[in-house]
């Protein structure tokens, strides 16, 4: 079982960014979190982060034959980005969409999510354990 986990713009802030909406902990704490429960799983995990949309669309591109799922944050690209969605279509690996706050509590412009459609599901609102709880639905989907 091989993950990727993509995270998107800012998220390189997480821990000293808006920390009353996305908590104190910071983004590489959060992976060696998911790597440690892979690792217990006896999954691989990529871990990677970028503020710029075209790499994210190349890095969903180039996942296709080298992992078996996804899992991603597009954070503020979730509402704004077409290209993000098609890579997702376009290399058709089963794309769970994660986000630490709760999207639809907060302004109207966060509400609507270009991913959603194309992931199997969304996980929204617990924080960081937003993402170990993706890692968990990605480890079932794939047993199964
Ligand atoms: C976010 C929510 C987005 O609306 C926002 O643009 C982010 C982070 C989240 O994890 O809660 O940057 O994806």
């Amino acid at each position: 079982m091989r993950i990727l986990v993509i995270h998107g713009p800012n998220l390189n802030l997480l821990g000293e960014r808006e920390t009353q909406t996305y908590g104190t902990t910071d983004l590489a704490t959060i992976d060696a979190a998911l790597k440690t429960m892979a690792d217990k799983e006896g999954a691989e995990l990529e871990c990677v982060q970028s503020n710029n949309e075209g790499d994210i669309v190349e890095r969903i591109q180039k996942a296709g034959g080298q992992f078996d799922a996804i899992i991603i944050n597009p954070a503020a690209f979730t509402h704004t980005s077409v290209a993000i969605r098609d890579a997702i279509a376009a290399v058709g690996l089963p794309t769970i969409e994660v986000h630490l706050s709760n999207v639809y509590a907060r302004e109207p412009f966060r509400h609507h999510s270009y991913v959603a459609p194309v992931a199997v599901g969304q996980i929204t609102g617990f924080g960081e354990r937003s993402y170990t709880l993706a890692l968990r639905a990605a480890l079932d989907l794939l047993a199964k």
